[in-house]
């Protein structure tokens, strides 16, 4: 079968697309026929060798739509033996795609507990759009920040694969939103899905007291870009707010501890999610409900699919198509 293989360390140059033997599943596992498959940042860092516990030669790849043995089609959840306590991840746990062989093949062997019947509203690409985004979101934003209707919640970086989805389920449980992003025309589209105010951070460096000026101190804020943003979005929330951090695209914040202490912030971190968050949160995706798919492209093209994604140019998910 072919599977998209990350050799070593300088980037998406050391992926290869080869013939690699058909994967056998364990006693608990599913095989599952890959259709469609989704980038996430990770794949992108772990090219870079910028991911904790690297082992290569490794098929990467985190999402999947695709169908079983007996023809049913099924999603793939990505998040392997997170454990029995819904608070937190196993020590034990890991994620599909590195160290396991991941989506990015025309097979894929997940323990037969992670594959889950896939909505029939989605597309294949839709559905493959879904589990690790999807998943990183709901948890950012219900299982840790317990957002409530009507409260203001602010989205940094609102193009990312991630944030997209935090922008949509934050609109569908009724919040005020406020996103920022580089690009006018990432905002253009955040505002078709719902967001109510919007920001280019690019071109306004006090986007953070723009924020306040338009919409008010926040009472949740969701960032994945860490650096210098996570440190700003501290200094502008509401008494009592609730600020999740799920990674760091920029690197290490600098922190304010005095707003964190003096404003009573619960500061947040989550990665990834347990068992039934997942369950939950595809259960919304069964309506009208629709993730935002970027860019579909050939799984031959994926070389093409990983360069968007390092040019920051995607508003959402890039999704590669691997078999019809
Ligand atoms: N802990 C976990 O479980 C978990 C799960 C998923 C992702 N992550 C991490 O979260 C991050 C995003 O992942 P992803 O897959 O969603 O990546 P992605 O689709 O590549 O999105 C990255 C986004 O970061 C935003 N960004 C870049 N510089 C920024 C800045 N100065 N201020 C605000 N936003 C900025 C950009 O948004 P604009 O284009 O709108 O400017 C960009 O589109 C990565 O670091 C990833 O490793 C962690």
């Amino acid at each position: 079968m072919r599977a998209l293989r990350v050799h070593g360390n300088n980037g998406p140059g050391d992926l290869r697309l080869e013939e690699i033997p058909k994967p056998r599943p364990r006693e608990n596992e599913a095989l599952v026929r890959v259709r469609a498959a989704a980038l996430n940042h990770r794949d992108l860092f772990i090219t870079q060798g910028k991911y904790p516990g690297i082992k290569l030669p490794c098929t990467l790849g985190s999402d999947a739509c695709g169908v079983l043995e007996n023809g049913s089609r099924i999603v793939v959840n990505p998040m392997l033996n997170w454990g029995n306590d819904s608070r937190v991840w196993d020590a034990g746990s890991s994620i599909l795609g590195m160290p396991h062989d991941g989506s990015f093949a025309d097979y894929v062997c997940v323990p037969r507990e992670n594959v889950f019947p896939c909505p029939d509203e989605l597309s294949d690409e839709e559905a493959a759009a879904i589990p690790l985004g999807g998943l990183t979101a709901y948890r950012a934003l219900f299982t840790r920040a317990r957002l409530r209707s009507g409260e203001t919640v602010l989205i940094t970086g609102v193009g990312g694969g991630v944030q997209t989805f935090a922008l949509i389920l934050a609109k569908q449980a009724g919040a005020v939103v406020v996103a920022t992003s580089s690009s006018d025309a990432k905002l253009e589209r955040a505002q078709v899905l719902g967001a109510d105010h919007v920001l280019n951070y690019r071109r306004d460096p006090d986007w953070f007291k723009s924020v306040r000026k338009l919409a008010g101190a926040p009472d949740v804020a969701i960032d994945s870009a860490g650096g210098q943003t996570l440190g700003r979005v501290l200094d502008i929330m509401k008494l009592g707010g609730r600020v999740v951090t799920y990674g760091a695209t920029l690197g290490d914040a600098d922190i304010r501890p005095f707003s964190v202490f003096w404003r009573h912030l619960d500061l947040l971190g989550t990665s990834m999610g347990s068992p039934d968050d997942f369950a939950a949160m595809l259960k919304l995706f069964a309506g009208p409900l629709r993730p935002v798919v970027d860019r579909v492209y050939a799984f031959e093209k994926a070389p093409d699919a990983f360069e968007r994604m390092g040019a920051a140019d995607q508003f959402g998910k890039i999704v590669l198509r691997i078999s019809e």
